[in-house]
Formats: structure tokens, C-alpha cells, sequence
């Protein structure tokens, strides 16, 4: 069965000895709770790696003090047959022939490991050291979630440091995320991975809706789940309005109504819909567009992005305009 290493010391012998076999090796930071999401980012890393290493860990640094740090669904022992079964068909290449890659290890730290100097979920206490990305934590998913990009920066600086990965996998649908953490890689100069090497993989989702997958859909009802397609459904309305060459806010407000259609005052708690935002912001520097822009030659990618309440769980969702 696949090696689980929980302290750093041990996994760098590991490191050490595939640097010794001049083995690449792909990383899949996730905090388990393992979808197809996550499996889509390991099918990536098995293809173009030699070697391909998953973490697990549910980071407290990213919850805030009123988050769902307590009941984040935590299913290791699946996440490991769910691991175990994934493999990947390489074509033969060159002198080697064809062959069937599996992943190598899982990295499974305790809280103790990847904070020696301890962590408190409320920020005003902590003591340690902690990764900032400035001026791009603050919009988008930072509104909301003021000190959640520094928690990820902080654990993913750490992880890196652990694994160095010749590559890492991140995944579409956080993409506030995945420029942040390639901003951090630029700016700390790493070289494991360097920024190039931090691969955005498209976002998974379930054939019948084109719902996001994500560990948090976990928490949603039956009927909950009916209604969380909106949030995409919504998206495209507006991806569709900015193609026909609608202003901004335009867009915002077709998609606006897509989700208003689905309110229902009367709802039960689990069926309360509420609209966070629907947003388009530039990927350079993740601020919002002003009022008339829209993308010239040679711009920056726009992102278009929500998020939409159902009841108590909180889904988020993008759409990239032009290539990222
Ligand atoms: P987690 O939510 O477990 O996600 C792990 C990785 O899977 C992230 O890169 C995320 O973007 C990706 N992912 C989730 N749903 C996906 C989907 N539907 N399609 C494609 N990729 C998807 O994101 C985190 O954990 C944490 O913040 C972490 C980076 C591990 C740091 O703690």
C-alpha cells in the first residue's frame, strides 16, 4: 500500500533518494474529504511526473475563529482507497516502454508539525511566522474571508518547503488561490516549484449539472443540492451577456436574476438563497473592472466570479474570459 510519511524528517528521505534517482516529482496539496476534483489534479500530476505526492491536512490557519474548522469532513481511511485505486496510462516514451503510474506517497502531518510554534485560530493571538501575499487577499473570496489567503500562503510555503515539488497542482475553481500561491512563488523567488511549475488544472464538475465539485457540497440537503447548479448557471449567463459585448454591470445583473428566480422567502432554513457576489476582476492584479472596461488585445484574462449561499454552506465558482 501507497508509503504515509507524518513528519517532515521521514519524507525527506524519501525526497532524498528520488533526487537521488533523478525522479521528478509532482505535489497535490489537498485538505482530503477526497472528489474527482482532486483526483482530475493527481490524474495531471501522474501523467507528467515520475513520482506524484498528495498531502493531506486540514490547515486551522485558513478558518476563521467562526468556520467550519470543527466539522470540515475529514474521511482518510476512503481518501486512501480512493488514492490508491487512481492510476495513469503514460505511453511509452523513447527507450522505456509504456507503463502505469500510481501515486508514491501521501504526506499526512499533524498540526504540531506544520506549526512548532503552535497556531490559534484567532488571528489577534497567533504567534509564528506567516506568509502575506499583499494587495491580492483582499478582494474576491478575501472580502469575506479577510485572513483566509494568508492562512493558505502560510501552510502552502511550508508544504513546499517539505515536498519540493518539481510541480504543484491547483485546481480552477479556487482560482484567487492558484494566483496567489504563483504570485508567492514569484516574489519568494522559489525554485521548488518555480512559478512556472504551478499548474492551474480547469475545474471539475458533476456531468449532470456541471455543479463545482467540492468538499463542501457534502453539507448540502437533497433539495440544497438542486438548487447549487445556479451559482454556475449564473456565471454563464453573464460569460455570455460580456461576450455579446454587454457593459459589466449589465452582465453582473442578468446573472443577478438567474439567482433571484431561485429565492424563496418561505424556503426552509437548508433552502435559503442569498448572493454573495457575482464579480469580474482583472487576473493581474485580481481588482475589480471598472465600470466600461472590456478586454482588449493583449489584456490581462478577466475572471468572472461568484459566490452563493444555500442555507449554511457556502459555494463558490468562476469562469476564466480569455486564457489563463
Ligand atoms: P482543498 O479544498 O482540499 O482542495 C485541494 C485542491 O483541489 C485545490 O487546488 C483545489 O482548487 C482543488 N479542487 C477542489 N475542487 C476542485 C474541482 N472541482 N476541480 C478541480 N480542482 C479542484 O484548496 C485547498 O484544499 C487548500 O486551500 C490547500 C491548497 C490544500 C491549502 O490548505
Amino acid at each position: 500500500s501507497i508509503p504515509l510519511f507524518t513528519s517532515v524528517a521521514a519524507f525527506r528521505q524519501w525526497r532524498e533518494a528520488a533526487r537521488r534517482d533523478n525522479k521528478s516529482v509532482g505535489f497535490v496539496p489537498t485538505m482530503g474529504a477526497l472528489h474527482d476534483g482532486h483526483m482530475s489534479l493527481v490524474r495531471r500530476s501522474l501523467a507528467e511526473n515520475d513520482l506524484t505526492v498528495m498531502s493531506i491536512f486540514v490547515n486551522p490557519a485558513q478558518f476563521a475563529p467562526h468556520e467550519d474548522l470543527a466539522t470540515y469532513p475529514r474521511t482518510l481511511p476512503r481518501d486512501l482507497e480512493v488514492l490508491e485505486a487512481q492510476s495513469v496510462f503514460v505511453p511509452s516514451v523513447l527507450s522505456s516502454g509504456p507503463t502505469v503510474r500510481t501515486p508514491s506517497a501521501v504526506f499526512l502531518p499533524s498540526v504540531q508539525e506544520m506549526y512548532p510554534s503552535g497556531i490559534d485560530q484567532d488571528p489577534a493571538v497567533q504567534k509564528g511566522t506567516f506568509i502575506e501575499v499583499k494587495g491580492y487577499g483582499h478582494q474576491m473570496e478575501g472580502k469575506i474571508r479577510p485572513t483566509f489567503f494568508r492562512g493558505v500562503a502560510t501552510v502552502v510555503t511550508k508544504l513546499f518547503n517539505a515536498i519540493e515539488p518539481t510541480n504543484a497542482y491547483f485546481g480552477q475553481k479556487d482560482i484567487q488561490q492558484c494566483l496567489v500561491l504563483k504570485r508567492l512563488c514569484r516574489d519568494l523567488l522559489l525554485s521548488h516549484p518555480d512559478p512556472e511549475h504551478l499548474h492551474i488544472v480547469p475545474t471539475a464538475r458533476d456531468p449532470s449539472d456541471n455543479l463545482a465539485l467540492s468538499s463542501r457540497n457534502a453539507y448540502l440537503s437533497p433539495e440544497g443540492r438542486k438548487l447549487a447548479p445556479t451559482l454556475y448557471r449564473a456565471l454563464k449567463v453573464a460569460e455570455q451577456a460580456w461576450n455579446e459585448g454587454q457593459q459589466k454591470a449589465a452582465c453582473v445583473e442578468r446573472a443577478t436574476d438567474v439567482v433571484q428566480q431561485i429565492v424563496s422567502p418561505g424556503a426552509s432554513d437548508d433552502l435559503q438563497i442569498r448572493l454573495d457576489y457575482i464579480e469580474f476582476n482583472d487576473s493581474h492584479d485580481l481588482e475589480p473592472l471598472e465600470g466600461t472596461r472590456c478586454i482588449q488585445p493583449g489584456s490581462q484574462p478577466v475572471i468572472l466570479s461568484g459566490a452563493m449561499w444555500v442555507g449554511t454552506t457556502r459555494l463558490i465558482d468562476n469562469i476564466v474570459l480569455g486564457t489563463i
